[in-house]
């Protein structure tokens, strides 16, 4: 009893010391796993602050990484989705509202992309997860051509949300690749 007391302090000091290292530990193993991930991404720091932004990358492998790639990208379709309708809405012009249907259409085709892609990645089919991300590309990048086609402008706010759709749904592809062993 006299022994555990007088040593108990220093004990539990190194146990304190060694829980912060182990944790460190995985921390930097979690930041590295997310950086490296994003070190394939057009937009690294977009990338990262997009991964982390949810709770769940925290503790985080590959495939969970995949799964938080997979919803951040529906959300950031349904989202960009609902930009286009309400661009739609203040319309005047009829080119623009016909490009703004495609672009509805294509963006909703995305979207069931991306459920598909989640499907995939729940059974392990790590190659149809690729190909559902590919084939989710689609809708922002033929919404962005239909303005360039028709010489018009597309409204920033768009462009810019296209942008970020593309970024985050390539990261989707960037780990489906990786899970198929190919880095
Ligand atoms: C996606 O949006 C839903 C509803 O707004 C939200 O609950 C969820 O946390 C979002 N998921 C991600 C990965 O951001
Ligand atoms: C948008 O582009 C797609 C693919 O090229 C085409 O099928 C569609 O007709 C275009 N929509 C408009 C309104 O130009």
């Amino acid at each position: 009893m006299e022994f555990s007391r007088s040593h108990s302090p220093s004990l539990l000091a190194l146990f304190l010391i060694c829980l912060s290292i182990l944790s460190n530990l995985f921390t930097s193993a979690e930041a590295d796993l997310i950086g490296d991930v994003c070190s394939g991404s057009k937009n690294p720091q977009f990338c990262i602050n997009s991964l982390r932004s949810d709770p769940r990358s925290g503790s985080a492998d590959l495939k969970v990484l995949g799964q938080i790639a997979i919803d951040l990208s529906t959300n950031s379709t349904k989202s960009t989705k609902a930009l286009v309708d309400s661009l739609k809405q203040k319309a005047s012009d009829a080119r623009l509202k016909a490009i703004y249907d495609s672009c509805l259409d294509n963006y909703g085709d995305s979207i069931d992309d991306l459920a598909d892609a989640t499907t995939k990645l729940g059974s392990g089919d790590y190659q149809g997860v690729a190909l559902t991300a590919s084939a989710a590309l689609d809708g922002p990048d033929t919404c962005d051509d239909n303005f360039t086609d028709a010489k018009l402008t597309e409204p920033p706010n768009l462009a810019e949300a296209s942008q970020n759709v593309q970024t985050l749904i390539e990261v989707v592809l960037v780990i489906a690749n990786r899970l198929q062993g190919n880095r």
